[in-house]
Formats: C-alpha cells, sequence, structure tokens
C-alpha cells in the first residue's frame, strides 16, 4: 500500500494493486439549453457500482450516456443529484477516476512511451526513473515494449487505443471510464482488444464504467448491462451477465444474452418513436 506521508516513493510501491472504488450516483439530472430548446439529458439516474464491478451503459445515441460519464468523471457538474466515489462527493476531476475517450486523445508531439510518462507528471512522489520503470510495466501490459519509442502517427488504431489505455492505467487510478473506446477499430483488433481487457482488469482489479453502442461488447464486458433510453435519458432496465470469463465474443451463450439485451433496446427505441413531443 502507499503510505501517506512519506517523502519518497518507489515504482515497486507505485504499481501495487490499489483497492478499487466503490461509485454511487445519486438520483442525477442535467439539462442542456439549446438553440431547439432544453434537453433532458440526464432525468434523475441512480445507479451503484461495487468495488471492481466491470458495468456497461448501453444506448441509442443521444440518450445520455456521455454526459454521465463526464458527470461521475467530475468533468461536468450535475444540475441536481450527487456523485459518490467511497462515499465521498465528487466534487471535480481526480487521478482516482480517469477517462479514456472514443478518439484517442494521445499527445503527437511525443512518441508513445513519452504519451505514458505523461500521465505520471501527477504523481510528485515519484523520481524519474520510477516513471519510466512504471511507464515500462504499462507497455507490456497492453503489449507495446516494442514499440514505445514509435511516433503516434506510425500507429494503427488499434495501437493508439492500446497507449491510452496504458496512459489512462499508468496512475493507478481506481475507476476506470471508457467512452466507446474501441467503436473506432475493426472488428478483428477489438475481439484482441476485449481479450486484454478482460486480463488486464483481472490482474489490475478496476472499477470500470464503460460505455457502448454495441451490445454484444457489453455482454462480452459486463458483469451487468444498463440500457438507457433517451430522451430523458433514463436507465431502463438492467441486466446481469453471469457468464465465465475470459468471455468470447462469439460464444453462443454470450450472443443468448445480447439478443436479450437487443430486443429490449429496440422497444425503447419504438416507445420513443411514438412517445408524444
Ligand atoms: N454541451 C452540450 N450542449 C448541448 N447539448 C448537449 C451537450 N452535451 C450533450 N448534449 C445533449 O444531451 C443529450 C445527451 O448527450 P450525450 O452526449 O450524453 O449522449 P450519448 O448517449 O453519449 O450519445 P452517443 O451515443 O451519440 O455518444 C443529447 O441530446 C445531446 O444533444
Ligand atoms: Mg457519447
Amino acid at each position: 500500500m502507499l503510505r501517506a506521508g512519506r517523502h519518497h516513493s518507489s515504482a515497486t510501491e507505485e504499481l501495487q494493486i490499489i483497492p478499487p472504488s466503490k461509485l454511487s450516483v445519486e438520483g442525477v439530472s442535467k439539462s442542456f439549453r439549446s438553440a431547439s430548446g432544453n434537453v433532458l439529458a440526464l432525468d434523475r439516474v441512480s445507479l451503484k457500482v461495487a468495488e471492481g464491478e466491470f458495468v456497461c451503459l448501453v444506448g441509442t445515441s443521444g440518450c445520455g450516456k456521455t454526459t454521465l460519464l463526464n458527470i461521475i468523471a467530475g468533468l461536468e457538474k450535475a444540475d441536481s443529484g450527487a456523485v459518490l466515489a467511497d462515499g465521498k462527493p465528487v466534487t471535480g476531476p481526480g487521478r482516482e477516476r480517469l477517462v479514456m475517450f472514443q478518439e484517442p486523445a494521445l499527445f503527437p508531439w511525443l512518441d508513445v512511451f513519452g504519451n505514458v510518462l505523461f500521465g505520471l507528471k501527477l504523481k510528485p512522489n515519484l523520481t524519474n526513473e520510477d516513471r519510466r520503470e512504471v511507464a515500462k510495466y504499462y507497455l507490456e501490459l497492453v503489449g507495446l515494449s516494442r514499440f514505445e519509442h514509435a511516433n503516434i502517427h506510425e500507429l494503427s488504431g488499434g495501437m493508439k487505443q492500446r497507449v491510452s489505455l496504458a496512459r489512462a492505467l499508468a496512475p493507478n487510478p481506481r475507476v476506470l471510464l471508457m467512452d466507446e473506446p474501441f467503436a473506432a477499430l475493426d472488428a478483428l483488433t477489438r475481439e484482441q482488444l476485449y481479450g486484454d481487457i478482460q486480463e488486464i482488469w483481472k490482474a489490475r482489479r478496476k472499477t470500470i464504467v464503460f460505455v457502448t453502442h454495441n451490445v454484444r461488447e457489453a455482454a462480452c464486458l459486463g458483469d451487468r448491462v444498463l440500457l438507457f433510453s433517451p430522451h430523458p435519458g433514463r436507465i431502463q432496465e438492467e441486466f446481469t451477465v453471469n457468464l465465465p470469463r475470459p468471455r468470447d465474443i462469439n460464444s453462443v451463450d454470450l450472443a443468448a444474452h445480447a439478443t436479450q439485451i437487443t430486443k429490449a433496446l429496440k422497444s425503447a427505441g419504438k416507445a420513443e418513436a411514438i412517445a408524444p413531443k
């Protein structure tokens, strides 16, 4: 464990597995003003995520998934309600809760290694040597050791997302918030990453909230899948996925879960189509 009040730390301490957070979203509402009027992006949304749980949020475009993720991250403020991490209100962003976006937000002027190191700048206890050791560990974990000195523009989309993942993991957050991180990738690359993310989650014990449009992806990764309904954004239904891990995205059992969720998703879409404005 990292001990508070010490003036020096080491990479070994930094790399230890820390207890993941539990999250509690309590009656969060958020609306946006736009040219076409007010949009109620989230309407009294409540959910609990246990320590080390992997929860997936699915729902049609515009139903408030990113808004909720940003509020959990502390990047955006709710109009009402609260987010608690380990019982404490989230009032702003912090390195305990890091976000990984759909498009890799990497710095093109830094190489792969530099991008992962960047996430460790906020750790004043580490020496430069410690930071290098930690960065190397995470590059190995995501399978990119050979590419540590590659330029960002030389990487494929999948490799960029691996760098983003290493950069998000390096500061050892308790919560990882992922917003459609694999949406722009081809199916084969995505399948590899499903395997990797399951392994990494097992090895590093993070609490993960993962947003996706892809129902199969949600069933492959999540302990639970929360289905959002749009306008106003609400949690419509919850599915528990009890399949053993590692899960294969192409397995028959997984397809059965995905079919069930897809049916509910379609009925949410229909309900919206016939709802009076
Ligand atoms: N900054 C903003 N200003 C105005 N409206 C916004 C803003 N951010 C989100 N919205 C609106 O809030 C609603 C929810 O948006 P959000 O981005 O959370 O949806 P989403 O579920 O992540 O969608 P997608 O699956 O397309 O990413 C949408 O109707 C969107 O237009
Ligand atoms: Mg979104």
